[in-house]
């Protein structure tokens, strides 16, 4: 990675330091190529990408290679990253400690270091997952269910929402439809040049 992410990186590390005054909480930034034409935006990490301290490693990293294999869209072609860059945890009724979908004050509190992250990266499309990435990408609260599978070109650079792998795997009916937007993103792509 250039000095330029690098910069952004620790500038983001410091800033949210100062945030979460007395929290170890782990950051998890982008990984892929920097001169990716395809950004992907997940939600925030989850267990195993907070140990791992990388994006998309865990059951829907795999959900998301599996679909991006079967499209011949290859990882190392993409940028991944997240719209929220620690995990979001709640303790459960059994009193266990699991993921839960970051706030809209967290969203927003994040929201400057993506566009910072897209800045850099400059790909000609940005990919969101969910409603998460979606809302942090656009600045607006839409809804997936409204606009997955479509380029929404009033954006710099333009994005195109997905539904998010894991939620794929918990609700199968999405899983033909989620299927045909990848058919459709990879149409799209092919004829950007
Ligand atoms: N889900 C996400 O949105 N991002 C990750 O990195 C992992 C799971």
């Amino acid at each position: 990675m250039t000095a330029a992410w690098n910069r952004l990186k620790k500038e983001c590390a410091d800033f949210f330091r100062q945030i979460y005054v007395g929290e170890d909480r782990v950051l998890v930034f982008g990984e892929g190529d920097e001169n990716a034409r395809w950004m992907l935006v997940g939600e925030a990490p989850g267990e195993k990408e907070a140990l791992a301290g990388r994006p998309f490693v865990g059951k829907a990293g795999e959900q998301l290679d599996a679909f991006l294999q079967a499209f011949e869209l290859r990882r190392e072609e993409l940028y991944v990253t997240n719209a929220v860059k620690f995990r979001p945890t709640r303790v459960s009724a059994a009193g266990r400690t699991v993921n839960r979908t970051p706030t809209q004050e967290e969203i927003a509190l994040w929201r400057p270091w993506l566009q910072r992250e897209i800045e850099l990266i400059k790909p000609k499309m940005v990919i969101t997952m969910g409603n998460t990435a979606l809302r942090a990408a656009t600045g607006a609260q839409l809804m997936i269910g409204d606009v997955h599978g479509q380029t929404l070109p009033d954006y710099s650079p333009p994005i195109f929402p997905l539904y998010h792998p894991a939620s794929v795997i918990y609700r199968k009916a999405l899983h033909e439809t989620y299927l045909n937007d990848l058919t459709e993103l990879k149409a799209v792509i092919e004829n950007v040049d």
